[in-house]
């Protein structure tokens, strides 16, 4: 992608099924003001029987787009149909950004770059540990573990419900990744230095299990990568028990950067205006 990108009119997408709660229209939206560019970021809502002619008309340029974001439930048929998906959405069989590039249609994904960047940011020196313990084996769970473990953490224990989902990303990770039911968590936070809440326990409405965190690293930090409510009961329970915490906010905001970059063609930062902005937006849903 050459110069053409910093002229006027280059269009991008978010598109699910609902799409009507992304947030991602907000975030890059107040980037092309702020960054004073002429470019739209719109959402799209698809159906999973129409995402396939919505791929080929992106592939064929009818569309008018130059890519966009891909959320809940075309992310694993999006890789499928990319020309050019990279390393990390092939491992994780799941695309979030796409974009045409040399007439091809490229994917990655950037999930697990909003994960890190969010915790390099919070809280410096979060991957200076052997051990990390991470809660839940879905969808959102998998982009979490092929970060940590890429950073260097050498030993990862997921904890799930259902045991079986979780050796599945076990033998998909690799040697170091350990599956357990939730009745070992105590045991496996021995010493762990990095802690993940990955699952919808204590999202809005939901019920929170009471942790135990004092097993974990006296330094360790506790992150959840859910951001509704910000301050969720976990983190509220390990802040009170003495530890470190970050929230999810920032993983949804940095892992909006990469696609930014590649459509429009500037880097742009994530900063307290922005964070600002989508809190404010949350407060009023
Ligand atoms: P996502 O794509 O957002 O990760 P998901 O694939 O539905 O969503 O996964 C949700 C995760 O939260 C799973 O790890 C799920 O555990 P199961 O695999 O056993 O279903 C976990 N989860 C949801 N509700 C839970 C609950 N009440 N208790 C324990 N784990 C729960």
């Amino acid at each position: 992608m050459g110069d053409s990108r910093e002229t006027h009119g280059l269009n991008a997408f978010v598109t699910g099924y609902p799409v009507k709660h992304s947030r991602s229209p907000l975030i890059h939206g107040h980037w092309l003001r702020t960054l004073d560019l002429a470019g739209s970021y719109r959402a799209v809502e698809v159906t999973p029987d129409a995402f396939p002619a919505f791929i080929a008309a992106l592939k064929d340029r009818s569309s008018g787009y130059i890519g966009g974001n891909v959320t809940i439930p075309h992310k694993e048929i999006a890789f499928k149909l990319a020309d050019r998906p990279d390393e990390l959405s092939a491992e994780l069989g799941a695309s979030n950004t796409l974009w045409l590039e040399d007439g091809l249609l490229h994917a990655t994904n950037t999930d697990g770059r909003g994960f890190t960047s969010n915790l390099d940011e919070r809280h410096p020196g979060w991957d200076q540990t052997g051990q990390a313990v991470i809660l839940g084996a879905g969808g959102a769970s998998r982009a979490v573990i092929q970060a940590v473990r890429d950073r260097g953490v050498n030993e990862i224990h997921v904890v799930n419900r259902t045991i079986e989902r979780a050796r599945e990303l076990s033998d998909r990770f690799g040697v170091h990744i350990h599956a357990h039911p939730m009745a070992a968590l105590g045991e496996v936070m021995q010493g762990a230095g990095l802690f993940v809440n990955t699952t919808s326990l204590g999202m809005e409405n939901e019920v929170a299990p009471t942790i135990d965190f004092s097993p974990l690293a006296e330094n360790a930090v506790v992150t959840d990568i859910v951001y509704v409510p910000l301050k969720t009961p976990l983190l509220a329970q390990a802040k009170e028990q003495g530890f470190a915490i970050v929230d999810g906010l920032g993983m949804l905001l940095y892992q909006a950067v990469p696609g930014f970059e590649k459509w429009f063609g500037k880097r742009p930062v994530v900063d307290a205006a922005l964070r600002a902005l989508i809190i404010a937006d949350m407060d009023k849903h």
